[in-house]
């Protein structure tokens, strides 16, 4: 019998962050949520419970999901928090790093001294909060790495540095961002696997059957 993901809870992000700087104007990214809404309902097709939570996208909500819409990166951690336990956690959102430091409730004005300069405070980092947290921490988190060169040195690092079990790293120096197709590396301890570029939907399916392979 295959494996299946029977009786595990998903917790997956997706998409970008939106960080106010006033109420018609925000920093952002280009992500379009693709890859992580076909990784939750790759999941949920084997046969998992998944939460997804997701930043501004134009994706349908995707079937038997649990899908939370959010803005902000802070937003995005307290519904993670919110959503925990899991047994899998898998962050694919493109969180925007910074937000600006004092975002108005008034729509600002256009005087040049003001949008000179944007005072800037770093965001929490999710997937660290989750990799590093103690008691509860997810048996597998999985990260994502989005690089334009050294995919592989870089994604190495990253799984390190952010302390979490797999990166899944994609080289964005096409048209990824936004596209359908995707080609990706998976690191692990046990080494760096190289998967053939295929459709995002795809890679969602292959992820979910490591995923079930890993019995976490
Ligand atoms: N991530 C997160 N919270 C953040 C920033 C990133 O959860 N505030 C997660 C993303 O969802 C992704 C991974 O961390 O899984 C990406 O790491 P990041 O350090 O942001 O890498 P890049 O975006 O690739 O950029 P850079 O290497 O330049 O830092």
């Amino acid at each position: 019998m295959a494996d299946t993901l029977k009786g595990r809870h998903v917790l997956v992000t997706a998409g970008p962050t939106r960080e106010p700087i006033d109420p018609v104007r925000f920093i952002s990214n280009h992500s379009s949520g693709r890859q992580g809404y076909a990784i939750a309902a790759a999941c949920a097709a084997l046969g998992a419970r998944v939460t997804l939570v997701a930043g501004p996208t134009a994706l349908p909500d995707p079937d038997a999901v649990e899908t939370i819409h959010i803005e902000t990166a802070r937003d995005m951690l307290a519904a993670v928090e919110t959503s925990l336990p899991a047994d899998v956690f898998i962050a694919v959102a493109a969180v925007a790093d910074w937000r600006p430091a004092e975002p108005s409730d008034r729509k600002l004005k256009l005087d040049k001294a003001r949008f000179s300069s944007l005072p800037l405070v770093e965001n929490p980092d999710i997937l660290k909060t989750i990799a590093q947290m103690g008691d509860g921490r997810p048996g597998l988190v999985i990260g994502f790495a989005a690089e334009t060169h050294d995919v592989e040195t870089l994604a190495v690092a990253k799984r390190k540095r952010k302390g979490c079990d797999w990166i899944v790293a994609n080289d964005v120096s096409g048209d990824v961002m936004g596209g359908a197709e995707n080609a990706v590396l998976l690191v692990t301890a046990d080494g760096v696997e190289s998967w053939d570029r295929a459709e995002k939907s795809e890679i969602g399916r292959r992820l979910a059957a490591r995923i079930a392979e890993a019995r976490v």
